[in-house]
């Protein structure tokens, strides 16, 4: 049994003017007709193996994703609502205990909800290769061929085969290097990105847990031992989860464990981090621009421009991110797309 588990608590400040808080970039449609979450849930059910999806989200959100799945004609296995967002590694970890309460071998595949795949046979089929080592107790994470020196990612660095197809132990793990860092694993050729895209058994992960971050493992069973259920979400106890260290992952498990295994995968994956990230999946005009909604380009090179309600027209520009929306329009210098976040900041600030 291999139970898809959907992380979607994150808000995506950097795709600021559509991904708001509370209508975050994974609820919309970026990136084709439907939703990354449904495209999500599709590719993780298209799995051969796998069961109906449990999602993870903040309790804000509870009735985007019941609406999205309902679109989808999609009857989860659970709808988890966290009281306030704690990061991956309790969130994952609730969903292992929910897991392992379902079936005691359970595998679990935990996906962000906010990735573009392009190449869904490829990525099943990269799955498929993981399912045995995580039967065997491993803790899959899946690589993908590093492009430039990224710091928002985890980097992996490729150990030796484990004699399972395809399959190879993690020598090191390191999580958001520096920028110089970085440079130097892109240069050893000796490493990988993580994709965030996790398969385990739900026993594994929590006995990993357990051993690096154990008050993380008993604050996230005393938020589901006294859940309540609300229609169909099951919410988690606010005192128990608000108690819960924050921490991802990857550095509560990923960097520490000696059980990683990893599956290189070339899919066509993209976290869809910036507004940057959708014009390189986009697909662009002979100039180069990549053109969502009413928009009227002239003389204009390598521009993502999305229009949501009124003609943008741009004249003798290049490289620009141009995001008009009803109430605030974004215009940046695509290089500069990750500053995007300091906007947001700003704005916040300012209430
Ligand atoms: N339910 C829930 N609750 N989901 C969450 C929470 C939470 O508190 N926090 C984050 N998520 C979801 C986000 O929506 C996203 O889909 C996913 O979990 C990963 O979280 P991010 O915050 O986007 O992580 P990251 O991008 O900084 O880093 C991770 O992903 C990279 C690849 O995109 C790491 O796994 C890196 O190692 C990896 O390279
Ligand atoms: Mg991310």
């Amino acid at each position: 049994m291999l139970i898809p588990v959907i992380l979607s608590g994150g808000s995506g400040t950097r795709l600021w003017p559509l991904s708001r808080t509370l209508y975050p970039k994974q609820f919309l449609p970026l990136a084709g007709k439907r939703t990354m979450f449904q495209q999500t849930v599709a590719r993780a059910m298209a799995v051969p193996g796998a069961t109906a999806p449990v999602i993870l989200c903040n309790e804000e959100h509870r009735f985007l994703v019941a609406e999205q799945l309902r679109q989808m004609g999609v009857t989860p296995s659970a709808i988890v609502l966290e009281p306030v967002g704690r990061n991956t590694a309790p969130a994952a970890a609730v969903a292992a205990l929910h897991a392992a309460s379902i079936a005691d071998e359970a595998l679990t595949m935990v996906l962000p909800a906010d990735h573009v795949i392009s190449d869904e046979a490829a990525f099943a089929a990269a799955v498929s290769k993981g399912i045995p080592a995580a039967r065997d107790g491993r803790l899959i994470t899946f690589g993908i061929l590093p492009a430039h020196p990224e710091t928002g990612y985890g980097y992996i660095r490729m150990g030796q085969a484990l004699g399972l197809d395809g399959v190879c132990a993690v020598a090191a793990f390191k999580e958001k290097p520096d920028l110089q860092t970085a440079k130097t694993y892109l240069d050893s050729g000796e490493y990988v990105w993580n994709s965030g895209i996790f398969l385990f058994q739900a026993k594994s992960y929590l006995d990993e847990l357990d051993k690096h971050s154990p008050a993380i493992v008993s604050s996230c069973r005393a938020a589901l031992d006294q859940a309540r259920r609300d229609m169909d979400f099951t919410r988690l106890d606010k005192e128990a989860f608000a108690a819960c260290l924050d921490d991802s992952i990857d550095y509560a498990v990923m960097e520490k464990t000696q059980l990683a295994a990893v599956v290189s995968m070339d899919a066509g994956w993209s976290d869809v981090g910036s507004w940057k990230a959708l014009w390189e999946i986009g697909s662009r005009d002979a100039s180069g621009n990549v053109l969502a909604g009413d928009a009227l380009t002239h003389d204009t090179k390598d521009t993502y421009v999305r229009a949501e309600g009124r003609l943008v027209a741009t004249v003798g520009v290049s490289d620009l991110v141009i995001v008009e929306t009803t109430d605030a329009v974004l215009v940046a210098a695509k290089d500069r797309v990750q500053d995007v976040k300091k906007i947001v900041d700003a704005l916040k600030a300012s209430g």
